[in-house]
């Protein structure tokens, strides 16, 4: 039981990602479970600076599990990255007479989330990113809820592209890494998918897939562009120019952001959430919740930063073996 945390403070920062307010859900329930009083902080690190926030109760996070988006807003707070903002949510923190803190969210939220730990505030991570790109879990929630999204989107596009026999280029979210592309690529059966952790080679990646697929019969061409690698718009254009043909581009966008979360968010959020608190509870803190193996996992804040997720190449060498384009597959067999 808690006797030295009575008051907690939730929060969601950075980019918000489906199954956010599964997690705040999780956090203020866990919370009276155990005693504790909860406080919503809104929007995100900067709601810490500006005092703007909400007593929330198990009432107050009542039909918010199947809610897209964060009942609590969020932000990229600029200010918090300034040691004066820091100051200003230090006092806020003393005000509310706040005991620890679960922040919700990416990288960002966790680089917030060790000053903030620095400054003597026990501090508790909940990774939630479309980009499933924190090193230290399997997966961050919002992930599954994205590709699925990202795949129904592209199964539209599909019908079209077919209809005509188009080639179509579709960009889709991820930042700086290439999971969501590589796994909505597999997903849909993509001619080709452009990730930032791997080089391509535009001839052989590209154009040589497209041909090959066509030499085997198909019509249409489905190109799938991480946002970290470029723009989808001049991958369309390059391939006008090699060989011809008019690709129609699509940027999905923030579509990829919105919409109700997956079993795989809702559960993963719940538990999640669950043992953030619960490690706040027995003295635990500075520290990220995560999965690893299906298990939850906790790993320190500064360690968790440093460390790297690597996209599996392995997949790749699934995808192109799935895909019409790869003519040769001897040549992938030393893949790693
Ligand atoms: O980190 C989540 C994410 O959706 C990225 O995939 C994308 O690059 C970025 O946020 C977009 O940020 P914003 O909502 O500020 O445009």
């Amino acid at each position: 039981m808690a006797d030295k945390i009575k008051r907690i403070g939730v929060l969601t920062s950075g980019g918000d990602s489906p199954g956010m307010n599964a997690a705040v859900r999780a956090v203020v329930r866990t919370g009276i479970s155990y005693g504790m009083e909860c406080i919503g902080i809104r929007r995100g690190w900067q709601g810490l600076i500006n005092s703007d926030f909400i007593r929330m109760d198990a009432s107050s996070v009542g039909h918010i599990l199947s809610r897209g988006g964060t009942i609590l807003y969020t932000a990229r707070s600029e200010d918090f990255m300034t040691e004066k903002g820091r100051k200003h949510a230090l006092s806020t923190c003393k005000m509310l007479g706040l005991d620890g803190i679960v922040a919700i969210g990416g990288d960002g939220t966790f680089r917030g989330a060790l000053e903030l730990s620095r400054l003597g505030v026990p501090v508790v991570g909940v990774p939630a990113t479309i980009d499933n790109d924190i090193g230290c879990t399997n997966y961050t929630i919002g992930f599954d809820t994205a590709c699925n999204t990202a795949i129904d989107c592209i199964d539209r596009l599909r019908d079209t592209m077919q209809s005509h026999e188009r080639c179509s280029v579709v960009e889709v979210m991820g930042r700086n890494a290439g999971f969501l592309a590589l796994y909505v690529g597999i997903a849909v059966g993509a001619t080709a998918v452009l990730v930032p952790e791997r080089e391509f080679d535009f001839e052989h990646d590209v154009i040589e897939r497209i041909r090959n697929a066509r030499l085997a019969g198909s019509t249409h061409f489905m190109i799938v562009v991480a946002e970290g690698v470029g723009s989808a718009v001049e991958i369309g254009k390059m391939i006008r120019e090699a060989i011809g043909i008019e690709p129609r581009v699509t940027v999905l966008g923030h579509i990829q952001r919105g919409g109700s979360p997956s079993a795989r968010d809702r559960e993963t959020a719940t538990r999640m959430g669950f043992f953030a608190v619960k490690a706040l509870a027995e003295g635990r803190s500075n520290l990220i919740i995560g999965t690893r193996g299906g298990d939850i996992v906790e790993t320190p804040i500064e360690e968790a930063l440093v460390m790297k997720k690597h996209l599996q190449m392995e997949r790749y060498h699934v995808l192109e073996t799935m895909s019409l384009g790869s003519a040769s597959l001897a040549r992938y067999s030393n893949i790693e």
